[in-house]
């Protein structure tokens, strides 16, 4: 299995800055994705037709940051699965901790979206995590399982590959980091669950909050980490490449 690194622009840089980095760094980029490596960038909707075109002959992969529901009709703002799959879009992000919390992504959507990138042949990345709330309340194993089990259950029988990318809430541009113990017992308990759930795929478990050059190393030993999302560090090329390059 490739190591993944994700870079989730959020809305952190605009149009112009997404083309920029792709246009002053592609060489860079290319270098990047050799040794086993799976690079996926996640710009805002409205660059990804012209990063897709940029990217077109590279190794690097480009996911969207969310996706509708739906799968076309009335529905004002929202961007479809076919859309996105007609523009070169490799992989997308659901349920993410901000779409989870501003505009109330539910379990119901979060499958329903998953069956539509299914049907595109699109990859879903799928974020689970606990607010401060929940860990602080030893309800950090409760809240993911009630995340993770529904959206398991639904996906039983799909053939189709996931990526599922633990993100704790509190950890999430705050600067702070989970002691590596508690990543330890979190990604055992978390391969466990998975793996007893759907036995047929080889799922890539991701780490994601506080990523940077300095952290890196030490998350990079915790056993079934995969790869990572990485946010507000991905959009500084000289950081992502040195958060790539430290841990290989
Ligand atoms: P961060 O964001 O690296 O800025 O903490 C991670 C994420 O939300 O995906």
């Amino acid at each position: 299995m490739k190591y993944l690194y994700v870079a989730n622009w959020k809305m952190n840089i605009s149009f112009n800055e997404s083309i920029s980095f792709c246009e002053n760094n592609s060489k860079d980029l290319q270098q990047l994705t050799q040794n086993n490596i799976q690079l996926i960038i996640c710009p805002s909707f409205v660059a990804l037709a012209s990063i897709t075109a940029l990217l077109k002959n590279s190794a690097i992969s480009i996911g969207a940051q969310n996706c509708s529901a739906y799968e076309s009709g009335a529905y004002t703002g929202e961007v479809s699965v076919l859309s996105l799959a007609q523009i070169g879009v490799t992989h997308c992000i659901v349920g993410h901790s901000e779409q989870r919390m501003y505009h109330h992504e539910t379990t119901e959507q979060i499958i329903n979206k998953i069956k539509l990138l299914y049907k595109y042949n699109i990859t879903p990345i799928l974020c689970i995590g606990e607010t401060k709330e929940n860990f602080l309340n030893n309800q950090t194993f409760t809240t993911l399982t009630q995340q993770l089990e529904p959206i398991l259950h639904a996906i039983q029988q799909e053939k189709h590959p996931i990526i599922i990318a633990y993100e704790p809430v509190w950890a999430i541009g705050t600067g702070i980091i989970p002691e590596p113990e508690q990543l330890t017992t979190m990604f055992a308990w978390l391969f466990n669950l998975i793996n007893l759930s759907i036995s047929h795929n080889n799922i890539p478990l991701l780490y994601g909050g506080s990523i940077n050059h300095q952290n890196i190393a030490s998350l990079k030993r915790i056993p079934h980490i995969d790869g990572f999302l990485i946010g507000g560090a991905s959009t500084n090329f000289e950081e992502l490449k040195q958060i790539i390059t430290l841990s290989h």
